[in-house]
């Protein structure tokens, strides 16, 4: 078997934390979400992997390197534009060869790993095995409508009135059938090749797709608010760890890892959470469900499900900070400059939610 990460894409929908980077690379308890993607792939006996790229393509291959530190072997494969899922595929055919692969979104996280999907998929003589999932609002997502038999009758992208309640996952298994489906398909009203596409086209041309019904969380990290949720799953299985310095006026409760070189003065700090390292905590509450990557300060603030990425710094805040998703080299303070008002360098697209008084 062989991997496939998708990590190209435009990740329009995290702008403008991705305007200048990867949104694969936006960390979740401080480890980006493609070195879990690759870790799942790893941990599921897969050691061959292939990443594709685009416009974010030097920055993943810095941050990855050749996948030494995983013991796998990474592979890029350039695309030029995001073309679709179904696209990326079909740019992948050299390196995939006529092996069977995963193919996983770079951007998704999952419950429990993909070794048991693996391995069912590993021993079986399906063509496909796709991962659903039931959702809240499956008219966000491609959604398989089943038999009673339990097989897939088709599968609709982002359907007005959805035939189930069974999302896609980004985790997909093929043999070498898929090439064949992926030339045959057309790109859709938004001009891509879709993956959803190409597995019905396996399915009208009598191939064996088979349906894994996943039963944890699953996230699809697209959007700010997903990306908290997602941070949020993640802390929770966090096994915690202090390896920085708390001093003893602070409160720092059981789950809560401290990474190397961070200080927490004067501080409370309420689990699920994780500081980075070499980060300062002074003066602060930092509330559940927050990540604080290295090299951050926060001193005289307040702050709860939140992530912050590197080299940030927030101080001198007198209201608490929630809910909030703040990029690297980030700096809110309170301006000592009058007059007092509110004091802005914003990148494009971004949004601050101020308090009414
Ligand atoms: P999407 O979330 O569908 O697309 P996107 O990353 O462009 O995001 P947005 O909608 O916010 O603009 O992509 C899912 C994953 O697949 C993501 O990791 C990017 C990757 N991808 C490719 O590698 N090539 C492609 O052609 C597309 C469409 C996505």
């Amino acid at each position: 078997m062989k991997g496939l990460i998708l990590s190209g894409g435009k990740g329009t929908r995290l702008y403008p934390l991705t305007f200048t980077s990867a949104k694969q690379l936006i960390p979740l308890s401080n480890k980006p979400v493609l070195f879990r993607v690759i870790e799942a792939i790893r941990d599921a006996g897969v050691d061959d992997i292939g990443i594709v790229i685009g416009d974010t393509g030097d920055e993943i291959r810095t941050a990855v390197g050749n996948g030494d530190r995983w013991g796998v072997n990474i592979t890029y494969i350039p695309q030029d534009a995001p073309l679709g899922l179904a696209h990326a595929v079909k740019i992948s055919h050299d390196f995939l060869g006529d092996d069977r692969f995963v193919m996983f979104l770079g951007d998704n996280v999952i419950q429990g790993g993909i070794s048991p999907l693996i391995a069912e998929f590993a021993n079986s003589d399906y063509n496909s095995q796709i991962v659903l999932t039931a959702v809240s609002e499956p008219q966000h997502y491609g959604v398989a409508e089943l038999g009673a038999d339990g097989q897939i009758v088709r599968l609709v992208e982002k359907p007005k009135d959805p035939p189930s309640n069974l999302a896609l996952v980004g985790i997909y298994m093929f043999d070498n059938n898929i090439f064949k489906a992926v030339d045959a398909i057309k790109p859709s009203w938004r001009g891509e090749l879709e993956i959803t596409d190409a597995i019905q086209w396996l399915v009208e041309n009598g191939y064996n797709v088979h349906p894994y019904i996943h039963r944890g969380w699953w996230i699809d990290t697209g959007k700010p608010n997903d990306m908290l949720d997602a941070n949020s799953y993640v802390l929770e299985e966090l096994t915690p760890k202090n390896e920085g310095y708390v001093d003893r006026s602070s409160d720092v409760d059981a789950r809560v890892t401290i990474e190397a070189g961070a200080e927490i003065i004067n501080s409370v700090i309420r689990g699920p959470a994780i500081i980075g390292k070499d980060t300062r905590i002074v003066n602060a509450y930092i509330g559940p469900f927050t990540s604080i990557h290295h090299d951050c300060l926060i001193e005289n603030a307040e702050i709860s499900r939140s992530i912050v990425l590197e080299n940030s710094q927030i101080r001198n805040v007198a209201r608490r900070i929630e809910d909030s998703l703040i990029g690297r080299n980030v700096v809110i303070h309170r301006s000592p400059i009058r007059p007092q008002s509110h004091k802005f360098t914003l990148g494009d697209n971004s949004v601050v939610g101020l308090l009414n008084d």
